[in-house]
């Protein structure tokens, strides 16, 4: 038997057995005649303590304990005399009898501790090592409580889940796909799912009534640090239902995450805002609602004085920062900087305080008498203290987005994104359609398989960019964590909306032809959704990039620097393959 216990069971309950662990020398430290050594596993640490006087070969053996080396001991429990009370095992501690070296390790590349001092670079590069930090490591852990709680859930409401194929055909209309050449057939191309859309639809015609799959998902596009390019969905799908049957069902889902995986109870159910509302408050489909700070549009109060940035916008508006009638100069001069930058690209900020009597002192005094800028603070919503931050621009849409990207600064500024606060929101009514200029027509927003509102399907012929889809997402503090639709199930819908995207009905039968085709059997009423299981561990867990919770990820240029892929193929391969590159060597 290797070991009794693991590393972070012993308590002084224990005290007086005689117990055998195996682990990895997290360090030694000799102090008298004694020498002491943190031994780590997955569960935690234990202190083992040899004694020079009880036995001066093992003492001089735990000498020689290099970091890293995996040892197995043996010996007796007992009371620490200096207890670490931020250690469960930090009571006691192992005096050691036998010891054996199970492996030896090289000096690692950095330290194997919470605090470590390897960058990241180095820390992916020898990732095997950072897992072993407990902090790394409880994110897996969360991850692995977080998919069998969904497991469970779902199966206890008679979801199946289901595998779909990892090798599929390339879908257009979403983010680009990574492809797979097929030996067997020259010259063709398989691609890796984007999402098991189709199929888990296929599954529904099917009569499976209720789907999920925790899934893995691969998009081609450009990542940021909520972006991976190998991702987790956790993939659901249900018949005869109407859009509030997958609300309630996957809100319930959440809270019961909620309450399981963090001790928090949320019993009201979570606020819904229209699509369009969203934009016009927080200038995001994705608002963070841990803070209020709303948009108000003062066009009507602001206009005709004379400023001409003002008078010749198509937006004028801003938000109340409570209590912050207190910023500098100098901070101000930092915001609009901020808001200047390329990235977001406002020209410019105008702000006005509001001070401890009432009146309201602007940077645009000489345009504004007080009592417009009284208007202003009352519609504005603000009192003595608070600072109001104006913007303006010619695209209202450019503006509020720029806006955004203000009031978030502004929240994070104020300490109002508190990570362990939770601000739950669905964002309904998406529009059906978004302009795209690359491709010089309407694209879908969600995805083409989702539904018109049925009040608005007399507009796609008249007005397709105005339709509205039953399209849902749901956005937590500012993070889309998961989005769905109810879908199409009727051919001739179906095949109106793939005209609108300018498919032909040559092209979309080649493309989408499958589904068509089975649509034309009896396809019942169905939608659903996808979460993003690594955006929600990563917001369960408090972290700023999903990398932290995926064991192996990829970098921001997509690479896995430990595997060192992607790489070139040797000739053999691709002449198999009968493939070609064109890449220059560098
Ligand atoms: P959608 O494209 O909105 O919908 O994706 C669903 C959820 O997956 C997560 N996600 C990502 N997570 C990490 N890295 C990425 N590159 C990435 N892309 C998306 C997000 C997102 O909300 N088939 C539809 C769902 C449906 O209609 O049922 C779909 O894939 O959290």
């Amino acid at each position: 038997m290797y070991r009794t216990h693991t590393c972070g069971e012993l308590r002084l309950s224990n005290a007086g057995a005689s117990v055998t662990l195996a682990g990895w020398v997290q360090r030694t430290r000799r102090m008298g005649g004694m020498t002491f050594a943190d031994l780590r596993d997955r569960y935690g640490i234990t202190q083992l303590v040899f004694s020079e006087e009880a036995d001066s070969s093992l003492n001089e053996a735990a000498q020689k304990l290099g970091r890293e080396y995996v040892i197995q001991v043996t010996g007796q429990v007992r009371e620490r005399e200096s207890k670490n009370k931020n250690l469960p095992t930090g009571e006691i501690e192992i005096v050691v009898k036998e010891l054996r070296v199970l492996n030896e390790s090289v000096t690692p590349p950095f330290t194997i501790e919470d605090e470590t001092d390897g960058g990241d670079d180095l820390r992916m590069k020898y990732r095997y090592l950072d897992l072993r930090r407990q902090v790394v490591r409880k994110n897996l852990e969360l991850r692995h409580e977080m998919a069998f709680k969904v497991r469970k859930y779902l199966s206890e409401r008679n979801f199946l889940e289901i595998e779909t194929p990892v090798l599929i055909g390339s879908t257009p209309e979403g983010a680009r796909d990574f492809v797979v050449p097929s030996r067997m057939n020259p010259g063709q191309f398989y691609a890796l799912p984007q999402s098991p859309q189709t199929l888990k639809q296929l599954l529904m015609v099917a009569g499976m009534d209720r789907y999920f799959q925790i899934v893995k998902c691969f998009r081609d596009e450009d990542l940021r640090a909520d972006r991976q390019p190998e991702f987790t969905q956790i993939d659901c799908e249900m018949s005869f239902i109407e859009q509030e049957d997958i609300l309630e069902v996957f809100e319930g889902l959440m809270k019961s995450l909620f309450a399981d995986l963090r001790g928090i109870e949320m019993k009201e159910q979570f606020q819904r805002m229209t699509w369009a509302d969203a934009m016009k408050y927080y200038g995001s489909d994705k608002p963070d609602l841990r803070f209020g700070m709303p948009f108000v549009e003062v066009m009507d109060i602001m206009q005709g004085h004379g400023f001409s940035v003002f008078d010749g916008a198509k937006y004028v508006g801003g938000i109340c920062a409570k209590g912050a009638a207190t910023y500098t100069r100098k901070q101000l001069d930092q915001l609009t900087d901020y808001v200047k930058r390329p990235q977001i690209g406002a020209k410019g900020l105008v702000y006005a305080r509001v001070e401890a009597d009432g009146n309201v002192k602007s940077s645009v005094d000489k345009f504004y008498d007080q009592a417009t800028l009284q208007q202003l603070k009352a519609k504005m919503g603000a009192e003595a203290g608070d600072l109001i931050l104006l913007m303006s621009g010619d695209d209202a849409m450019k503006t509020r987005k720029q806006l955004c990207e203000l009031r978030l600064e502004m929240g994070n500024q104020l300490g109002l994104r508190d990570k362990n606060k939770f601000a739950c929101l669905w964002v309904v009514d998406f529009p059906m359609y978004e302009w795209s200029e690359e491709e010089g027509r309407l694209m879908a927003m969600h995805h083409p398989f989702t539904s018109p509102k049925l009040e608005d399907v007399p507009m796609l012929d008249t007005d397709p960019a105005s339709v509205r889809a039953n399209a849902y997402d749901m956005v937590i503090n500012g993070v889309e964590v998961g989005g769905g639709s109810i879908r199409i199930h009727d051919a001739q819908l179906q095949a109106k909306i793939f005209k609108i995207l300018g498919f032909t009905p040559e092209k979309a039968q080649e493309q989408f032809g499958f589904l068509m085709n089975a649509f034309k059997y009896g396809a019942p009423p169905h939608g659903g959704l996808a979460f993003g299981l690594d955006r929600l561990v990563s917001l369960f867990a408090g972290l700023d990039s999903i990398r932290d919770c995926i064991a192996f990820p990829k970098n921001n240029s997509g690479r896995d620097v430990m595997l060192d892929a992607p790489a070139a193929l040797d000739q053999k391969q691709l002449d198999e393959l009968m493939l070609v590159s064109t890449a220059k060597k560098d």
